[in-house]
């Protein structure tokens, strides 16, 4: 092995080289005629020309050499269900669902809607439509009716696949009023709603176009559905994420890059082998969750561990118990699973046997220091904190422990991954930041295979908000500050714009002010993210209403905050709800009426503004820390 200095520099200098040999990873049923086509900036393709299918190469690939190993081990501590499916099993279970989607219509190149807990058939489900050619858009079940609606406008997906209920520390959520409530507000139909019904609530779809998955599943038991051989840049899958506006953006996957991608993180950055187990505490709803309990496990031949609970019930102790029960190998999750198991009896952690662990992997939110030394500590193991976003796919940061064992320091989550040719500029100047100087964390074009290819729908938009922003050069911006070290470490220091991050969650801060402003008292609104000790962030609303003199008394005032909330849990979901709701009777803005947000947010902190030159009325200022006192 070279070192990772040189192995680096060799990704970024000559890609085409780099790349060609990753993609021996995966299997191509037509080869590639070009690495990568750059002919179109910002936009790249890699591997032009080549056919290839992520469920082939997830599932199909492994059955000659471990059909009889465990592709899913399934928990559920909210239905104590456990159940495990060897690949040859996951490849019957996905031909099944395959035959149903193109009984339903479901073609190549067309949109399914997965609106779905953490049961096995969410697995089915996207992997059938890789097989299928069709692209996935898997929805979080957190999200709400309005901004599932906005989802299936957008995606205009031609089936819809979701479940009778989720189910949460104990607590059934009925999906189906969600999902009636969804399709009347969406202005695009379905041509159906495939039902899978685990029997937790009363279904009570009233869609005239429903059908329940079982008895299907039976009628195409025996069922073997073909892979689609798609070309490298056609899309796999649409994930919706929250940015500066409050309409999400689609971000679109391709296939071949992708799952070379992949395949070479499961190698460099995570060293998890062919028959390894691997347990990502993640939602399907979100990238980690598509990346790491998904793809990325099985494509490499691992076996996945999929999980529906909390870290804590029934107690603290559960995902130990798990990792010793199914020898697991690697564990992946966010920090704040980790804050919220500190809190926990620690002993729970010794109770179980740990042998089979080799490293915890976590990312998603900044990993404070004494959460990393105590799990460290704990467990014995290595901690390693890794950077991405829902964009990328894969890491940007991280430690290639696989290719040289380069030393962690606390605080940073690594160096920058091979193919990303990352720098940090001055917000102002676009100027490449000295080493220790605090800058925007920017990326060269092109970006490596298995990042986002453009915007759903709206090529324009994937150019002017993501690689316009950088003055005098054409470069992605993650939106994240950040400060390198001599050594090429990066910390994080949290973002440029105005998403937050609420235990790991993503949420635009725009999307939860777009939704109280929804509710009739409210004449202005502003949220900004705090830090929290547990969640990492957690969102304060500051709100000016309309009427003042109705909102007088505290019961009135407090009234309010929690029809506040409650609309916002209609509006977004439960993970979009302010955990304050201020009253104000003016906001701090500039004299061209822009919002200072930085300077509520550090009032919110317990923290001095700083200097506020264009302020326009400095007792706003007061009127906020005054709210935030209660006063
Ligand atoms: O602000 C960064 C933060 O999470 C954002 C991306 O969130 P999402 O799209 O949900 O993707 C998560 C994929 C792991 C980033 O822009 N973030 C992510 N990882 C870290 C982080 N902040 C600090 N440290 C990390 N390791």
């Amino acid at each position: 092995m070279p070192s990772y200095r040189d192995f680096h520099r060799l990704s970024i200098d000559d890609p085409e080289t780099f790349w060609r040999e990753q993609a021996r990873r995966i299997h191509w049923d037509t080869p590639f005629d070009t690495v990568l086509d750059r002919s179109n900036p910002p936009f790249a393709r890699w591997f032009v020309g080549g056919r290839t299918n992520l469920c082939h190469n997830a599932v199909d690939r492994h059955l000659a050499d471990r059909a009889q190993q465990n592709a899913l081990v399934y928990v559920s501590t909210e239905t104590g269900i456990e159940r495990r499916y060897t690949y040859a099993e996951l490849y019957a279970e996905i031909n099944r669902m395959a035959a149903v989607m193109r009984s339903l219509g479901v073609k190549r190149g067309e949109r399914v809607l997965l609106y779905l807990p953490m049961i096995p058939e969410a697995l089915f489900a996207m992997l059938a439509c890789a097989r299928l050619g069709a692209i996935h858009s898997v929805v979080f079940g957190g999200f709400a009716a309005p901004s599932l609606a906005a989802r299936i406008d957008d995606a205009k997906p031609v089936l819809i696949v979701t479940a009778d209920a989720g189910a949460r520390g104990g607590k059934v959520i009925d999906y189906t009023p969600l999902m009636d409530e969804a399709l009347a507000r969406a202005k695009h139909q379905p041509a159906h709603v495939l039902l899978i019904d685990r029997q937790l609530a009363p279904e009570r779809l009233n869609a005239t176009y429903l059908v329940a998955y079982e008895p299907l599943r039976e009628q195409f038991f025996d069922a073997h559905v073909p892979c689609e051989w798609l070309e490298s840049n056609e899309p796999s899958y649409v994930l919706y994420t929250s940015g500066t506006t409050g309409k999400p953006k689609g971000v679109v996957r391709d296939v071949g890059g992708y799952a070379v991608a992949l395949a070479a993180s499961m190698e460099y950055i995570f060293q998890g082998r062919a028959g390894d187990t691997m347990f990502t505490a993640s939602d399907i709803g979100w990238v980690v969750g598509h990346s790491y309990i998904i793809y990325a496990p099985l494509l490499a031949g691992l076996t996945t561990v999929m999980y529906e609970g909390t870290p804590i019930r029934p107690d603290g102790g559960i995902w130990w118990r798990l990792v010793e029960q199914h020898r697991i190998n690697l564990m992946f999750t966010a920090p704040t699973a980790l804050r919220v198991l500190k809190k926990q009896d620690p002993a729970l952690l010794k109770k179980s046997d740990l042998s089979s662990l080799r490293t915890l992997f976590l990312a998603g939110e900044p990993l404070d220091e004494p959460t990393s030394a105590w799990i460290a500590d704990a467990l014995g193991k290595p901690v390693v904190d890794n950077y991405w976003q829902t964009e990328t796919g894969w890491p940007i940061l991280a430690i290639p422990g696989g290719v040289e064992a380069l030393p962690p320091k606390l605080g940073s989550p690594g160096v920058p991954s091979y193919g990303y040719d990352v720098t940090l500029r001055n917000e102002a100047t676009g100027d490449e930041c000295t080493p220790g100087e605090k800058g925007v964390i920017a990326i060269g074009y092109p970006l490596p295979p298995g990042c986002m290819k453009t915007v759903w729908g709206d090529d324009a938009r994937f150019v002017s908000t993501y690689w316009s922003s950088v003055p005098g050069h054409q470069l992605y911006s993650t939106f994240d500050w950040g400060i390198q070290d001599e050594d090429g470490y990066v910390t994080i220091l949290g973002r440029t714009d105005d998403v937050i991050n609420v235990a790991g969650h993503r949420l635009g801060t725009r999307e939860i002010e777009e939704a109280l402003s929804s509710h009739a008292a409210v004449a202005e609104v502003a949220v900004v993210g705090v830090t929290d000790v547990v969640k990492g962030q957690v969102a304060f609303a500051f709100v000016v209403v309309r009427d003042a003199q109705q909102f007088a008394d505290d019961k009135a005032r407090n009234k309010l905050a929690s029809e506040l909330m409650k609309t916002v849990d209609r509006q977004l979901g439960a993970i979009g709800r302010p955990a304050r709701v201020l009253l104000v009777s003016m906001l701090p803005k500039t004299r061209s009426g822009k919002l200072l947000r930085r300077a509520i947010a550090a009032l919110a902190e317990g923290r001095e503004p700083g200097d506020l030159p264009t302020i326009e009325d400095a007792s706003a200022l007061t009127m906020v820390r005054d709210a935030l006192a209660g006063r």
